[in-house]
């Protein structure tokens, strides 16, 4: 999107409407307009899908008529999507009813089509795009504020079990172990020790990753991380069983590729862990989906602006529109009680957000996904 010329497009099939509006704008003083025509209901919808990946437009209108569709079902198709952009509905005179509608579905504004003046289309426009930006705004700081709030809240929790559920279990291990040794090699004894004992460590490890997530990384002694390193560190704990489901993998980071972080080599490698088992297990479901056959795991650098992008691809079960809202909230899985705590994500993306980095991802259901890390470049070592 230009800086200064604001992005118009106008989805409507009665041409003269585009004209029309084309000449209005074209009379505003001190700002220009690029308009771009959608002449159908399709088309339209094509358009705002492209938009939600180019961010293309700055706003939007929508003839109510539409063949035999209307612009309220596109509104209603479009606005579920997460489609970023204001939307203003045109209408013909004496339609009044369609306002309310329009309200309802989430419109930005209406129009009565024979009412427009360059004034009032201008003013329409420019008030419909502040009070999306705002809003957008809005909504970006609630979800921050909810995540910062539910973290703390995890925090506190995760102190205080580790504290209260921390200590007795401690003992508990200390005398199951005492039990074994004393068992006279029992096997039934040993056995059930044995089981007591993992089963706390699988308790222990819990209230460390809930410590791990309401901290991030708090290391602040900078230090050098050897990329190539790490990942071969994550290849040779996961090698075997990678092989065991005959995962490929396929590795382009290039020997030496170093950064400077704030923390431990020991953070990314948690992050990449995570990545690599998350991808392990979506592979194990497509093969059990019936999508045997050759599977892989790619690992690849890419440089976008100023972050150095570390992808992980994976050729697994991908992951649907609604879940990818959801990924990186904690708790979040779709796996099994025991599976899955749903902390990976929400502890991988604490550490590398605390870095000034973030992680996006990209899937398509039954293809595949690819985690990128994006690592800020001003930490490369030079
Ligand atoms: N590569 C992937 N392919 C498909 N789905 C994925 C992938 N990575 C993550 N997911 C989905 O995201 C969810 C959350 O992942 P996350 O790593 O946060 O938690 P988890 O793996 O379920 O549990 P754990 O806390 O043990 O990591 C997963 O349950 C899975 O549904
Ligand atoms: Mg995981």
């Amino acid at each position: 999107m230009s800086e200064n010329v604001i992005q118009v497009l106008v989805i409507d099939d009665d041409e003269d409407d585009f004209i029309l509006l084309q000449k209005h704008l074209g009379e505003v003083v001190g700002q220009k307009f690029s308009l771009h025509w959608a002449p159908s209901y399709d088309k339209g919808k094509e358009a705002l899908h492209r938009h939600k990946e180019e961010k293309r437009y700055d706003v939007c209108f929508v003839d109510y008529r539409l063949g035999i569709r209307t612009g309220i079902d596109l509104l209603k198709e479009v606005i579920s999507e997460d489609i970023n952009v204001p939307i203003i509905l045109l209408t013909g005179y004496g339609q009044r009813d369609v306002d309310m509608e329009a309200m309802k579905v989430g419109a930005a504004d209406y129009l009565v089509k024979d009412q427009i003046s360059h004034f009032l289309l201008e003013k329409t426009i420019r008030y419909a795009i502040y009070r999306f930006k705002n809003q957008v705004q809005l909504k970006e700081r609630e979800a921050q504020i909810f995540m910062q709030d539910r973290l703390a809240s995890i925090g506190l929790l995760a102190s205080s079990l580790a504290h209260e559920i921390g200590t007795p279990l401690g003992v508990i291990r200390g005398r199951a172990e005492y039990i074994s040794n004393h068992s006279e090699n029992d096997p039934v004894v040993l056995k059930s020790m044995n089981v007591i004992v993992a089963q706390i460590d699988r308790i222990s490890k819990l209230i460390h990753s809930l410590l791990n997530l309401a901290r991030g990384d708090q290391i602040k002694s900078v230090g050098e991380l050897h990329l190539d390193r790490v990942i071969s560190d994550v290849l040779d704990l996961m090698g075997h069983e990678l092989k065991k489901n005959d995962i490929e993998i396929m590795n382009e980071v290039v020997e030496g590729l170093t950064l400077k972080t704030t923390g431990g080599s020991e953070s990314l490698h948690q992050v990449l862990l995570n990545l690599v088992v998350n991808s392990l297990h979506a592979i194990q479901s497509a093969v059990k989906q019936g999508r045997a056959g050759s599977h892989f795991i790619h690992f690849y650098v890419e440089r976008k602006k100023d972050f150095l992008v570390l992808c992980v691809e994976d050729s697994g079960t991908g992951i649907s529109k609604q879940n990818l809202r959801n990924l990186f909230k904690p708790f979040f899985t779709t796996k099994d009680i025991g599976s899955g705590t749903g902390l990976g994500l929400a502890t991988s993306y604490r550490i590398v957000e605390s870095w000034g980095g973030s992680i996006a991802v990209e899937s398509e259901e039954n293809v595949g996904t690819v985690f990128k890390v994006l690592l800020p470049v001003s930490n490369l070592a030079k």
